[in-house]
């Protein structure tokens, strides 16, 4: 696997304050907290911060193609809306570590890999979020999916929706792309298990699939 890139984040020296004003603020800009391989500093909720926000807010999100009202804290990740928020809930995107470090929650916001753990659900009004069920269905795969199973690219799966989220955008913007090129895409996205052969295996036969299929 490529080098792990070094994302600079400054997750030990962020409060959830500081996190919480300053996530508005990168999204009003135009940008999401979103995937180290994208450049963008991974910056994590600090677990001492405030223990409640009083106050829930509804907001309108566009998840998979559907425009959905959420009843969420000002606080809630889209990660959280996403798992324990929704009716029915989308808990195919994982929560392992919560904190930007493994990218087994990553989704597709607005055609780039963000982890979704990092997000604010408020900040994401009039964004197209695409998650792991907006891709296929078990009778329907999408290439990458097909390509996951075919290749045998999961061992315990908490990494695997990730993966294969992360492949999925990183292919759609570079068809072309080669394995370096993969590698990093995806280099946001861990796998305790080391099924990393399989997965750079399955990646490269979806680009192939989805060459076909242009
Ligand atoms: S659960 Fe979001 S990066 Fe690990
Ligand atoms: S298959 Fe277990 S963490 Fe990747």
């Amino acid at each position: 696997m490529s080098e792990p890139l070094d994302s600079g984040t400054p997750r030990d020296t962020l409060s959830r304050r500081s996190f919480l004003k300053g996530a508005g603020t990168v999204a009003a800009a135009g940008g999401v907290l979103g995937h180290p391989a994208h450049g963008e500093a991974p910056a994590a909720p600090d677990q001492d911060g405030p223990e409640t926000i009083e106050g829930t807010v509804e907001v309108e999100l566009n998840i998979n193609g559907e425009t959905v009202q959420v009843e969420v804290e000002p606080r809630t990740t889209l990660l959280s809306a996403l798992r324990h928020r929704l009716q029915p809930p989308l808990t195919g995107s994982k929560e392992v570590c919560d904190r930007g470090d493994c990218g087994a929650c990553t989704v597709s916001i607005d055609g780039k890999p963000a982890y979704s753990c990092l997000q604010l659900a408020v900040d994401l009004k009039g964004k197209e979020i695409r998650t792991i069920e907006g891709l296929g269905t078990p009778e329907r795969m999408s290439p990458v999916q097909d390509a996951f199973c075919e290749h045998d690219a999961s061992m315990c799966g908490f990494c695997t929706p990730g993966f294969v989220m992360a492949t999925t955008v990183c292919l759609e913007k570079h068809p072309d792309a080669d394995l370096d090129k993969i590698k990093h895409e995806i280099s946001g996205n861990l796998c305790r298990c080391g099924t990393y052969p399989h997965i750079f295996t399955a990646a490269l036969d979806a680009r192939d699939r989805m060459r076909e299929d242009r």
